[in-house]
């Protein structure tokens, strides 16, 4: 089992991305699966310039000689790829949204339908799960919307308030999320799957009330700043 991933917060190993991308790997690791991860700010990843020559011109290869010509190989022969984002104005961060327009390679230029949905053929044929693990700063999962309409057959791993894991004891609000996480990586790499139960809990979502009193909480803090 091989799983290839991205963190894609600019704040890098300072950011929450950094610490749920973390405990998936951690348990990941567990079973003995072959780990690669990167930043993504610190790839070299050039814009796509909509030119087509990956599908007409040179099926399957970019005009650009950048890191895309590693990562989409990879991309295509890993077992799991894991995107880690931070929502930044209610959409994946920029970067990795780069990241995924590079990936125009690996589809092919014929259309098919399926469901009432049209898609592009992929110019592979292995299965490869993707986890979306995205972190934002109100406390609201609506702002997770955009991204999981992104990558909708993808494990989601969603956090709002992430910031409530750099307080100390703010980890009372979000009890076994961690675990959950960790327990994630474990299983995908183990079995690649996991149980909608396991999946709900890797979605958190908070009551009324705890939502108040993170906003209190943000607004006091806010003050002394
Ligand atoms: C420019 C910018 C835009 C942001 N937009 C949103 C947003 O639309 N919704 C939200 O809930 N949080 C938003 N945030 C908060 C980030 O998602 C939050 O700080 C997150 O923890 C950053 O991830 P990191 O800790 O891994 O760097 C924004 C932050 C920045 C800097």
């Amino acid at each position: 089992m091989k799983i290839l991933a991205f963190n894609a917060s600019p704040r890098k190993s300072h950011g929450i991305t950094e610490i749920i991308m973390k405990k998936f790997l951690e348990g990941a690791e567990d079973t003995g699966a072959e780990i690669e991860s990167h930043y993504v700010v610190d790839l070299d990843i050039n814009g796509c310039t909509g030119c087509f020559s990956c599908w007409w011109k040179t099926p399957g290869k970019c005009i650009h000689r950048d890191d895309m010509d590693w990562i989409l190989p990879k991309m295509t022969e890993y077992d799991v790829v894991y995107l880690g984002t931070p929502i930044f104005h209610y959409n994946i961060i920029h970067y990795l949204q780069r990241m995924r327009e590079r990936t125009l390679p690996l589809s092919m230029p014929e259309m098919y339908i399926s469901e009432d949905e049209t898609h592009h053929t992929g110019r592979h044929k292995k299965q490869v799960h993707t986890v979306l693990a995205a972190v934002c700063g109100f406390p609201d999962q609506i702002n997770f919307n955009q991204a999981k309409g992104l990558f909708p057959s993808a494990t989601h791993i969603m956090l709002p308030y992430a910031q409530i894991l750099m307080y100390q004891g703010g980890e009372r609000f979000v009890p076994g999320f961690l675990d959950s996480v960790k327990k994630a990586g474990y299983e995908l790499a183990k079995k690649r799957k996991l149980t909608e139960e396991h999946r709900a809990k890797l979605v958190v979502e908070y009551s009324d009330d705890v939502k108040k009193e993170m906003v209190e909480w943000h607004n006091e803090m806010s003050k002394r700043m």
